[in-house]
């Protein structure tokens, strides 16, 4: 599986003391606030599973599916609700947990459908961040793993064609 991994961008190591220290940092800012950590499927399980054990106050979770049409690495744009959350929204403080803002597309559609529904607050946690990329110029992470060069990566929950979601680090695929 791993032949076509160029290099390891991030190791295993790299991801757990990030984690956290995001971790630490949210706990600390959403102290008394009402947390509902919304992972956005599939490319932030990972990445969600490892934070929210580093959360130490009372949090919830829950989980949506968004699609963004266009080829295996460059979104369209066009994004589509296909797994919508659980539940009504309203009052709780809202942490988006992503596994990468790209484009900043995805992100942006999402957020403005959550502020539609009242929740008391919205922000973004982003595992990645590839800034050169950004074409949503509204958006940006207040919580951000690492920031990364513009190369296709793969790994702790990100994909190629669905392919690499396992690997316990981040590398970069061979094109
Ligand atoms: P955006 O709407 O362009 O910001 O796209 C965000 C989504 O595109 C992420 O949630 C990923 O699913 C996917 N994506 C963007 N860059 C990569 C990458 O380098 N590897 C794997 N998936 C990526
Ligand atoms: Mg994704």
């Amino acid at each position: 599986m791993t032949e076509n991994i160029q290099n390891i961008l991030l190791t295993e190591q790299q991801l757990q003391k990030k984690v956290e220290e995001l971790g630490a940092k949210i706990s600390a800012d959403y102290q008394g606030k009402k947390l509902l950590m919304v992972s956005v499927l599939k490319g932030s399980v990972v990445f969600m599973a490892d934070l929210m054990r580093h959360v130490t106050i009372p949090c919830e979770i829950d989980f949506m599916s968004v699609k963004s049409y266009g080829n295996d690495t460059k979104s369209s744009g066009e994004v589509r609700i296909t797994k919508d959350l659980d539940r009504r929204i309203e009052g709780y403080d809202l942490l988006i947990v992503e596994d990468i803002l790209d484009s900043g597309r995805t992100l942006s559609y999402l957020r403005q459908v959550l502020f539609a529904r009242h929740p008391a607050s919205i922000r973004i946690c982003t595992l990645l961040d590839k800034p050169d990329r950004r074409e949503a110029k509204d958006v940006a992470a207040d919580y951000v793993g690492f920031v990364i060069p513009d190369a296709f990566v793969v790994g702790y929950g990100l994909d190629y064609a669905e392919k690499y979601r396992n690997l316990p680090y981040v590398g970069i695929v061979t094109p």
